[in-house]
């Protein structure tokens, strides 16, 4: 299998703190290319020989607008425990519902645009209900929870020009942990 050629973004770029569009239908040919190229290059990264041999990061997201791309449209490969992957391509989301209950990653966030180890937790809703269309331009929604619900809401905050680490108080990087419940 060969690795789909896509240039991702480092967080130095000032892009990447840019506002994404509203995205217009039917997605264009060369968007749903790239959207699945990127699945294809987020599903390799997942694989331990793959990601060796390339040298990549392991990665379960993607925003366009780490591509270079400011259009509001992410997609995620999420790896079950029997192999399999749920790929998703959203377009456009919208948060409709949230739950009160917080949650963190413990281990940190990650993202392919930020290439150092940061300290800190960034607080996540544990469930979300999510709006969005797909390529067609039909409407969709989905329920998430856990690490997935920490997915969506790292790559809504991409379109909005939000990092990660943006979110992380810098004094004081674990304030209100104890607050929160850590997956
Ligand atoms: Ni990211």
């Amino acid at each position: 299998m060969e690795l789909p050629k896509i240039t991702i973004l480092d967080e130095k770029n000032k892009i990447l703190h840019q506002k994404s569009f509203e995205v217009k239908f039917p997605v264009s040919k060369e968007d749903q290319k790239l959207a699945e190229d990127t699945i294809k290059y987020l599903k390799m990264s997942q694989d331990e020989k793959i990601a060796s041999k390339y040298n990549l990061r392991a990665g379960m997201g993607m925003a366009f607008v780490q591509l270079g791309i400011l259009k509001r449209i992410f997609v995620i490969a999420n790896k079950n425990d029997n192999g399999s992957f749920e790929e998703y391509v959203i377009i456009n989301p919208k948060i409709i519902s949230q739950s009160e209950e917080l949650i963190y990653v413990g281990e940190g966030e990650g993202c392919l645009s930020v290439n150092r180890s940061v300290d800190g937790i960034v607080p996540r809703h544990a469930r979300i209900t999510v709006e969005y269309y797909d390529y067609q331009g039909n409407k969709k929604i989905t329920r998430v929870r856990e690490d997935l619900a920490v997915a969506f809401q790292h790559e809504i905050d991409h379109l909005n020009g939000i990092l990660f680490v943006d979110k992380i108080d810098k004094k004081n990087p674990y304030k209100n942990a104890n607050k929160m419940r850590e997956i």
